[in-house]
């Protein structure tokens, strides 16, 4: 079959089924509409490839689908990848694995959707484990026999031949495949998400510093802890408890345990005069001792894990009962979102704990469809647990797949090495996920500080103690390197808040890879090409670019791992600054920064406006106002959008936000003058009274003792 009719789903996506492909897929489970309105403002755009060159089949074993391939082409996305950036050359096995230590694909959050650095991108929604030759074989009939390389004589030779295109395979019959286009990468990853429903919005607490207390700390040992941040001067907004809040763990029971909390609510109670939001650690797994295990049971699949239940949520009457017992146990005494763990189980895995591929769920569903949806499910009905509350939540999944790009969870993984979690953290943004390069343990001070460092960047800044009970302050010397950090997260609030308003209504993702930016080039690569978005994404660059990323528009993070103070990063177009140390740099190629320590190299555009509150203990409360200082950095003018809501509700998705526009300008001397729009009449803002600082090079200090 290939005499295709794609059908356009939304201005600038395209459609086409082939076969019957099982419904239960990413798009079915999480059934958010597109923004389409948005999708309209990005105005429509042409078919981005050769329809002719695009095969697809389905077959009643299997379906595939291959797409062309150009030579010059770099691939990107596939979730959550830790091992590389550009895909190219590999097969992509993309099926949920918990312990992902090798490149195949697998990983907690395998999306089969990839974006190309030709400015198009390639979505196939399924359940299934769906296998991608990105550029890895060759068929008979691409015409490359010229192609053979003579091992013995060609230094050349490679292992991976070059290829000429990608191909989808299938389980089953049916596949239904989308096309996003650009023109730019970014373009694609902007259409991807607002076709997922728009990015998520989290509550700004949110956005405020975590930190999750050892597994089996009562309410008092947990109040206590918390208060310490309080003593240290360091923000905190959200405590998590570990397994040993339920009365039993693995499986669970989602019962308070009421020996280490006799008083629950009186327990968020505290916690929320203190200024703290609870985040709940749980797994799907049901224990027998569990209120909702016998009304769940029937509910269930044919196999266990760790003899619990392992329930069919794509099922309302399962979900009802998980969302009844979770709204009255923990939603409705304050608690504010959970943790989602081992949702990710793989039968491959070092122990052996998941249900089998084989195993069966009333719904129809096998062990492998559902071991590829069920971060999904479970991050689905946390967000319509708290919708019905008209609250946000915002929490952590291990699990996640295709569309996810509107669910308020980051990821997490218990593996633990830096640089593949700063690679997570470009990578992520290909795919519409979240990620957390969590902190738990390090194994002297320079590396604590690191790793900190990092996470104060990222979607979710975290200390996860569970086992190893560290704190912010366990490396003495280096406390106020950390403090400093954590603080600086708190005065960026603002800034952070408005990035992930930018992913909820226009889907451009807060934190994310250097290959989405639309002005990488290297220096010597004469005047109209840049333009060209072939060679701006493609060829010009021909960097991985997998150790540094940008934080809205103007900030470019470039991480110094454990054991180094030197390195290059690569600076896009245009004057940068150092944002503490205030040095000027040329950007268009690479530099080298130095940095002791308490420096981490972060950088930031001329002509950027920083909005930055004071580094308060938590999160201003919705109807709080709170002191903004808009910092505008460099010579050039600039403008910049604030963003502002009420922080906890859906009231947004009613248009009960503003937008507000700051610029500094030239005036009549030749001097720099900086505005911002007033507030809209009855709109309570958050921010006031607001403060300029222009011109300056490095970020201002903060102010305190
Ligand atoms: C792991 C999880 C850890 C911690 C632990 C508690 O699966 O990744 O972060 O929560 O469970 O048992």
């Amino acid at each position: 079959m290939s005499v295709h009719a794609w059908i356009q789903a939304a201005p600038g996506v395209w459609k086409f089924a082939a076969g019957s492909p099982p419904e239960a897929a990413p798009l079915s489970v999480i059934g958010r509409r597109p923004l389409l309105e948005a999708l309209e403002e990005m105005g429509n755009a042409a078919f981005p490839l050769e329809e002719s060159r695009i095969r697809i089949h389905a077959g009643p074993k299997r379906s595939t689908a291959v797409f062309p391939l150009a030579e010059d082409e770099r691939i990107y996305g596939f979730g959550l990848q830790f091992m590389k950036v550009n895909q190219r050359g590999r097969t992509r096995y993309l099926r949920v694995n918990s312990d992902p230590k090798q490149d195949t694909g697998e990983t907690h959050a395998p999306v089969p959707f990839y974006v190309s650095s030709r400015g198009y991108g390639v979505l196939v929604n399924s359940s299934r484990i769906v296998t991608v030759c990105c550029g890895s074989v060759v068929r008979m009939d691409s015409g490359m026999e010229d192609r053979a390389r003579d091992r013995n004589s060609d230094r050349g030779w490679k292992a991976t031949p070059v290829s000429d295109t990608v191909e989808w395979v299938v389980p089953g019959e049916g596949i239904e495949i989308y096309v996003f286009s650009g023109p730019a990468v970014m373009d694609v990853v902007r259409r991807y998400n607002l076709f997922s429903g728009g990015g998520v919005l989290p509550p700004r607490w949110g956005l405020g510093f975590w930190h999750r207390v050892p597994k089996s700390f009562s309410a008092e040992e947990t109040l206590a802890e918390a208060l310490e941040f309080r003593k240290h001067e360091v923000p905190c907004d959200v405590i998590g408890l570990e397994p040993g809040w339920h009365s039993k763990s693995y499986p669970v029971t989602y019962e308070w345990n009421r020996r280490l909390f006799p008083d629950p609510a009186q327990f968020a109670a505290r916690m929320e005069e203190a200024g703290f939001k609870v985040n709940l650690w749980e797994h799907p797994y049901v224990s027998p001792d569990a209120e909702i295990y016998r009304e769940l049971k029937p509910l269930s699949g044919s196999h266990t894990v760790w003899h619990g239940l392992a329930p069919d949520y794509t099922l309302p009457e399962a979900r009802e009962i998980y969302m009844t017992q979770h709204l009255k146990e923990h939603v409705s005494i304050g608690i504010s979102g959970y943790k989602l763990d081992e949702c990710d189980g793989s039968e491959l895995t070092r122990n052996s704990w998941m249900f089998p591929a084989h195993a069966e769920f009333p719904s129809g569903l096998d062990g492998e469809q559902m071991r590829q949806i069920y971060g999904l499910l479970f991050q689905k009905m946390a967000d319509d647990m708290y919708r019905l509350r008209n609250r946000r939540t915002y929490g952590l999944v291990r699990a996640s797949n295709a569309n996810a790009s509107s669910l308020p969870s980051v990821l997490y993984s218990d593996l633990y090495d830096h640089r593949q979690f700063v690679r997570a953290l470009c990578n992520a943004s290909f795919s519409g996920l979240l990620w957390t390069p969590e902190v738990r343990k390090a194994k002297d001070a320079e590396e604590w500080v690191r790793r900190i460092q990092v996470v104060c960047f990222s979607p979710l800044a975290m200390i996860n103690a569970w086992a190893d009970g560290t704190k912010p302050w366990s490396f003495p010397e280096v406390e106020p390197i950390v403090r400093k950090y954590i603080r600086l997260r708190m005065r960026l609030m603002p800034y952070f808040y408005t990035a992930f308003a930018r992913y909820k209504f226009e889907g451009v993702p807060p934190v994310r890879a250097m290959q989405l930016e639309s002005n990488l080039r290297k220096k010597d690569s004469g005047g109209d090409e840049l333009n060209s978005t072939e060679l701006a994404y493609g060829r010009a660059v021909d960097l991985e670019l997998d150790d540094q990323f940008m934080v809205g528009d103007s900030l470019l993070v470039a991480p110094l791992f454990a054991g180094e103070s030197l390195r290059e990063v690569y600076l896009p177009d245009g004057v940068w600054y150092g944002l503490e140390t205030g040095e000027r740099y040329e950007g268009g190629g690479r530099i080298r920064v130095e940095a002791d320590l308490d420096i981490i190299p972060v950088f930031v555009r001329d002509g950027a406006i920083l909005p930055l509150m004071p580094a308060l203990a938590h999160a201003p409360r919705a109807g709080e106002q709170v002191p903004l200082e808009l910092v505008h950095f460099g010579t050039a003018p600039g403008a910049y959008r604030l963003y502002d809501d009420d922080g906890e509700t859906f009231a947004y998705e009613n248009g009960e936000y503003e937008w507000r526009t700051a610029e500094v300008r030239i005036a009549g001397e030749g001097a720099l003058e900086g505005t911002i729009q007033d507030s809209r009449d009855g709109f309570h803002a958050t921010y006031g009274p607001i403060t300029w600082k222009i011109g300056v090079t490095a970020l201002p200090a903060e102010g305190r003792k």
